[in-house]
């Protein structure tokens, strides 16, 4: 059974390119929903929550496991490659970069939370990977609480994307990572604002197929499980919307959330 855990519902973007790609495959999603945002806590507490996940995810059957959180790949993903050497781990910011790179861009930019964007790792990533494409990089930190109260076309939403993109509307980029799983629930916003000729980069459809085609990640079928940290109605009813159906919910205690 995979294992998918994010801050919140943001890491749904990334069940839902699962069950678009495989839509019997067996799974066990946590969203940790008491404690989000994660973009805004230190280094430290990010590991200490993503170590937490991890543990309830495979005390519930998980052998595989997606970071389906940019903040906690960024932080964390190393780190738990190591403490689970025989758990297979895939983390999204690989596969961002490699599917931007596939785009031949010029100018990449990355969106992210906080945490992600001051790691510098896409620019790390991307200078490891040999190439010298000029890389700009904003913090977008309001965007995940405005997702998860599920203000996508709010008023405010416009504000702070105008607030936090304006720079890429002035000096276009060719390719922007949506480097924040949260982000394409405002997809249709972001590019709106930003102009066609800026091609968005989601990582989710990557990250899948790196999963799907791993010969340790069994090609198991079955169970689908949601698990909260705190399971707020209005949650449930974002995600289902997004997932395009009703979900159960089951509450998850990890950790001290
Ligand atoms: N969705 C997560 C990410 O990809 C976390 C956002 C947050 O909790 O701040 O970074």
């Amino acid at each position: 059974m995979i294992g998918i855990f994010d801050s919140g519902i943001g890491g749904l973007t990334v069940v839902r390119e699962l069950m678009r790609q495989k839509p019997d495959a067996s799974f066990i999603y946590l969203g940790d929903t008491a404690r989000t945002p994660y973009g805004n806590k230190s280094p430290e507490t990010v590991l200490r929550y993503a170590i937490e996940d991890v543990e309830f995810l495979l005390a519930h059957g998980a052998t595989s496991i997606v970071i389906a959180c940019n903040t906690a790949s960024a932080i964390a993903e190393e780190q738990l490659m190591r403490a689970y050497p025989h758990i297979p781990v895939f983390g999204v910011i690989r596969p961002a970069i490699e599917e931007a790179l596939s785009l031949k861009p010029y100018s990449i930019g990355v969106i992210g939370t906080r945490a992600t964007v001051s790691s510098g790792i896409y620019q790390k990533m991307l200078q490891e990977a040999g190439t010298s494409i000029a890389v700009r990089a904003q913090a977008c930190p309001l965007f995940t609480s405005l997702v998860e109260e599920g203000l996508l076309e709010d008023q405010v939403t416009k504000l702070m994307i105008k607030k936090y993109l304006s720079e890429f509307r002035a000096h276009r980029v060719d390719a922007m990572i949506l480097g924040c799983t949260h982000y394409p629930l405002l997809r249709p916003q972001i590019a709106r604002y930003v102009g066609k000729k800026t091609e968005l980069v989601d990582p989710a459809a990557a990250v899948i197929r790196k999963v799907l085609s791993d010969t340790r990640v069994p090609p198991a079928a079955g169970e689908q499980q949601f698990f909260l940290t705190d399971v707020a109605p209005h949650t449930v009813a974002i995600a289902s919307k997004w997932l395009g159906k009703g979900i159960h919910v089951e509450k998850a205690q990890v950790g001290t959330a």
